[in-house]
């Protein structure tokens, strides 16, 4: 008993550091993102580009939050939810946004 009690304490030490590493957006970005956004494939807006996210920024971030959590069909490609990475959390996606948008200011 008093093993399993360590064990289950050991876990949930374990899944609070994993959480808080990835909700670290620049982490995430270059881990799920990179490979749109860092090259501009598919279409991508490529990180950096300050002209290519004015126009997107300026929809808002709460627009951008939405469309990279539940995906976004638009006139330059398509926009996979949470960029196909299903096991980013909520919180993971929006990190990785507003890193993307602290870098086209
Ligand atoms: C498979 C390629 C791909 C991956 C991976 C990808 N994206 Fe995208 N993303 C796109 C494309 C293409 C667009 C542009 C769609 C358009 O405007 O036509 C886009 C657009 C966006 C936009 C702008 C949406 C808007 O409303 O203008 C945000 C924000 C975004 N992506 C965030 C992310 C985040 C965060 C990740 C990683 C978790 C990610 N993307 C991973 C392809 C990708």
């Amino acid at each position: 008993m008093k093993n399993l009690m360590i064990a289950t304490v050991a876990t949930v030490a374990l899944m609070a550091s994993v959480t808080t590493a990835q909700a670290d957006g620049q982490k995430t970005f270059q881990s799920a993102c990179f490979a749109c956004h860092g090259t501009g494939a598919a279409g991508a807006p490529m990180i950096g580009h300050k002209d290519v996210w004015a126009p997107r920024i300026a929809k808002g971030i709460a627009t951008l939050e939405k469309h990279a959590l539940h995906g976004f069909k638009g006139k330059k490609g398509v926009m996979p939810a949470k960029g196909g990475r299903s096991d980013l959390s909520d919180a993971d996606v929006k990190a990785a946004v507003a890193y993307m948008v602290s870098k086209a200011k």
